[in-house]
C-alpha cells in the first residue's frame, strides 16, 4: 500500500521558525503532547495507559485532559471532577484543588466537555495555558497532554507547549494521511524536527514499523527538501505499536484502565514497552 499524495495544507500556517517549537516561548522539558491527525485513533486510551505504566514505575505523573472542548478523559478515567480546568481558568479554584487522583496511581487535571468557550484560543486562553503548564511542570516527571485532533490553532497551540510530540496513528490509509499532514504543519510551523510515532490498532507484529518507513518516505519526499537549509531533517522515530485488541474495547466499556485491570493483556504490555521508550 502507498500514501496518497499528500493534499495541500493550510496556507494560513505561520511561518516556520528557527529553533524549537513555537508558540509558547521555550517548550518545557518534561512535557508530552499525544495528538493525532484523525480523531478516533486511541489518544486518550493512550494517555491514561501509558501514565499508568510510567507511575509504575515510579514516576509521578500528570494527565492534562487538553482536549478542550471535547474532553473525555473522565469518562476513561470512570472519574466524575467537581473542578476542571475551567474552574482553575475562572479562578474559581486553585490548581492543587483541581489536580486529582486517577485509578492508575497517576494524576489528572481534567477539562469537562462542552466548554465552547475553548473552541478557539484567544490570547486569554494561551497564556492561562501556558502558565499551567509551566506551574505543574516541577512538580511531575512526566506531563502528558492528551490533546484534541487535527491541525486546528488548539491544538497546534497545545502542542507547542510539549518538548515532544508523540503522534498516534492507526495503519488505515485516512489516518495516516492526516498523521502526514499533521507532521507536516508541526515541522512547518513549530520547527519540529523529531516525532514520536506510536502506531495503535496493528494487526500484525511489524506493522508498526512497516508504517514510520512508510510515512518516512513521504516526509522525505514532500517535506524534507522544503525546509530550510541547515534547520535538519523531520525524522520520525517509533515509540510503540500496539495492538487491536478486543480488551481495550472492554476496559473501555466498563470505564477501567486496561494496565490496571488485564495488564497480562497484548495491548498492556505493548503499552509498557512504549513507557519505556518514553522520550522526555
Ligand atoms: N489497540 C486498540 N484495540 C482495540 N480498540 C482500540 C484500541 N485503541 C483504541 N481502541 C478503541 O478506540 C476507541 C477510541 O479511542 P480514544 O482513545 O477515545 O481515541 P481518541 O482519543 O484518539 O479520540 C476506544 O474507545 C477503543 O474502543
Ligand atoms: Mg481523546
Amino acid at each position: 500500500m502507498s500514501l496518497a499524495p499528500p493534499a495541500a495544507l493550510n496556507p494560513a500556517a505561520a511561518p516556520a521558525p528557527k529553533g524549537g517549537a513555537a508558540g509558547a516561548g521555550a517548550p518545557l522539558p518534561n512535557i508530552a503532547a499525544i495528538t493525532s491527525g484523525k480523531g478516533g485513533v486511541g489518544k486518550t486510551f493512550i494517555a491514561a495507559n501509558l501514565a499508568a505504566a510510567l507511575a509504575r514505575t515510579g514516576k509521578r505523573v500528570l494527565v492534562l485532559d487538553a482536549d478542550l472542548g471535547l474532553a473525555n478523559l473522565d469518562v476513561v478515567l470512570n472519574l466524575y471532577p467537581k473542578i476542571t480546568l475551567h474552574d482553575v481558568f475562572t479562578g474559581k479554584n486553585t490548581l492543587a484543588e483541581a489536580i486529582l487522583p486517577a485509578p492508575g496511581g497517576f494524576s489528572v487535571l481534567l477539562a469537562g466537555s462542552g466548554m465552547v468557550e475553548y473552541s478557539r484560543m484567544t490570547a486569554e486562553v494561551r497564556e492561562q495555558l501556558q502558565a499551567l503548564v509551566a506551574e505543574v511542570s516541577p512538580k511531575f516527571d512526566h506531563v502528558l497532554l492528551d490533546t484534541g485532533a487535527g491541525i486546528s490553532d488548539v491544538v497546534l497551540y497545545t502542542v507547542s507547549l510539549a518538548a515532544e510530540v508523540l503522534v498516534v496513528a492507526t495503519p488505515e490509509p485516512t489516518s495516516l494521511t492526516d498523521a502526514y499532514a499533521t507532521i507536516k504543519v508541526l515541522a512547518m510551523t513549530q520547527g519540529r524536527r523529531r516525532v514520536h510515532l506510536l502506531v495503535n490498532q496493528v494487526r500484525k507484529p511489524g506493522e508498526g514499523r512497516a508504517v514510520r518507513a512508510q510515512l518516512q518516505q513521504v516526509v522525505d519526499r514532500y517535506v524534507n527538501p522544503t525546509l530550510e537549509a541547515g534547520s535538519g531533517s523531520v525524522r520520525l522515530e517509533i515509540m510503540g505499536e500496539i495492538p487491536v485488541d478486543p480488551a481495550v474495547r472492554e476496559a473501555v466499556q466498563r470505564r477501567q484502565l486496561l494496565m490496571e485491570t488485564m495488564p497480562g493483556t497484548a495491548a498492556a504490555i505493548a503499552l509498557i514497552n512504549a513507557a519505556i521508550r518514553m522520550p522526555v
